[in-house]
């Protein structure tokens, strides 16, 4: 599979009004990777996802699954974007043998098998028999993800399937995700919630205002998080000498504050050097940023906590 995934170039999405939604996004999802679509509500997630699935046309640019417009690929392809209706007086394994049923690829002699093992996959062997209207908003969500694996697919594409769900149907849905990730599928999920992008995905792109600001690896994110050492003491500009002196980088200076980035060097031998130097010691730390931080230099803005 070396075709990603998902590659767009320049796609823009301009509503009749005048309102650019998405503007000239260039994502570039690999093959097998759990890619985390990040954004505040309103930054043009929704709107992204639908022209990939060639649900809406794009205004300008192009984008392409594992090499296809979205037409051709589609078969290879689940997606959730804002639940599917499911019938409220119908059991979950009803719903979803009508759910395959409209599916005209799907073999009918095998439907029962398909909807059994769908079903098993989310863990919702147990609740299979019980109405739809009865079942918790984890166990719905977890019933349209279910809807997505009827048939087996090289991409899945949800949009903030977490939505509205309490920490339990969170803690599920992200451990289905990493689940469906395991056998191989590529998953492309959107969040306005950053914690939990980053505990179950590999990738992470952030959309700000209808632009891509931001798409890196996960590994390459946390190494941007740079360790600094920092010293609390009345005793700035010696305390910055010897951080200097030992070719420490980005060296600030502060109101009874000197830090640098430590990078391999072991904290003790700074502390070491410091004492030595003579300068007296309030406090003595080593920070690294958390992912948090890392976005905001990036987008200028944090994410909301909640909601
Ligand atoms: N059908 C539409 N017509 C006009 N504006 C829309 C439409 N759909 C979305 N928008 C606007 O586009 C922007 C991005 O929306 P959306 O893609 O839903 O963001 P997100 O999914 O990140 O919350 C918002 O300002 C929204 O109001
Ligand atoms: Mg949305």
């Amino acid at each position: 599979m070396n075709a990603p995934a998902i590659a767009t170039r320049g796609l823009t999405k301009r509503f009749p009004g005048g309102q650019v939604a998405v503007d000239g996004v260039d994502l570039a999802v690999p093959g097998g990777s759990v890619y985390g679509f990040l954004g505040p509500n309103g930054s043009g997630k929704t709107t992204t996802i639908r022209m990939l699935l060639g649900l809406i046309t794009p205004t300008a640019g192009t984008s392409t699954l594992f090499g296809d417009p979205a037409r051709a690929a589609l078969t290879r392809v689940g997606a959730l974007v804002e639940g599917p209706a499911f019938y409220p007086w119908l059991s979950g394994t009803a719903n979803l043998l009508r759910l395959d049923a409209a599916n005209p690829a799907a073999d009918a002699a095998t439907a029962r098998r398909r909807t059994a093992e769908a079903l098993d996959r989310v863990g919702l062997t147990a609740a299979a028999g019980k109405r739809y209207k009865a079942y918790s908003l984890g166990m719905r969500q977890r019933l349209a993800i279910a809807g997505t694996l009827l048939s087996r697919r090289d991409l899945l594409v949800l949009d903030e399937p977490t939505n509205g769900l309490d920490p339990q149907g969170t803690r599920e849905v992200r451990a289905l995700i990493k689940d469906v990730a395991a056998d191989g599928t590529t998953v492309f999920v959107s969040s306005h919630l950053l914690a939990e992008v980053e505990q179950m995905c590999t990738h992470i792109g952030v959309m700000r205002t209808g632009r891509l600001v931001a798409q890196s690896s996960l590994g390459d994110l946390r190494s941007a998080a740079t360790a600094r050492v920092e010293v609390d003491t009345p005793d700035v500009t010696a305390a910055a000498r010897v951080l200097t002196d030992l070719g420490l980088r980005d060296v600030t200076r502060a109101a009874g504050r000197a830090g640098a980035e430590i990078g391999t060097t072991a904290p003790e031998h700074v502390s070491d050097l410091l004492f030595r130097a003579g300068v007296s010691i309030r406090g003595f730390q080593v920070v690294r940023p958390s992912l948090e931080d890392v976005f905001v230099g990036l987008t200028g803005e944090g994410f909301d906590v909640d909601s």
